[in-house]
């Protein structure tokens, strides 16, 4: 079947301290910021034929409530759940609520740091995680994304 852009509709969420990327811990989280990957991701979108919404906050309900809102409305979702990653149980039942893949993204080797960092609450309910590979990895999960809604 062919879809048209606006039929593959994929949101990328960041959570918190993120949108200090270029700032934050450079020689941990490197020097782009988080306007730039997200301009990278849209215009990667672009190429694949899909349409790339980002949103980040620093707030734990206000990223639930987004989760919440793209089960109606989006084919895929991007997640950087930060340090929620090790914590939040709501982001967690958050993302059960959807049936669309949800790729989970660290730029840095979260196994690697603090023994605090090395559980997620949210792997077990991703699809998939990516993590250590830099910014690079949101790139990386985009074209996984893309090719599994494409062809489901
Ligand atoms: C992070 C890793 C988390 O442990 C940390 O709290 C972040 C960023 C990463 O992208 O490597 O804020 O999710």
């Amino acid at each position: 079947m062919d879809h048209s852009k606006d039929d593959l509709k994929v949101l990328v969420i960041h959570g918190p301290n993120l949108n200090m990327l270029g700032k934050r811990e450079p020689e941990i989280y490197g020097k782009t910021t988080l306007d730039k990957i997200n301009s990278d991701l849209k215009n990667l979108g672009e190429k694949l034929g899909i349409s790339v919404e980002t949103f980040q906050s620093n707030h734990e309900g206000a990223m639930v409530e987004k989760i919440q809102e793209a089960a109606d409305t989006q084919k895929g979702i991007i997640i950087n759940p930060a340090a929620y990653t090790h914590t939040s149980i709501a982001i967690r039942d958050a993302l059960l609520l959807l049936h669309i893949p949800v790729i989970e993204i660290h730029i840095s080797n979260i196994y690697k740091r603090e023994p605090f960092r090395h559980t997620s609450v949210i792997s077990d309910v991703a699809t998939a995680q990516i993590a250590g590979f830099g910014v690079q990895g949101y790139r990386m999960a985009l074209e996984a994304l893309a090719r599994m809604i494409q062809n489901p």
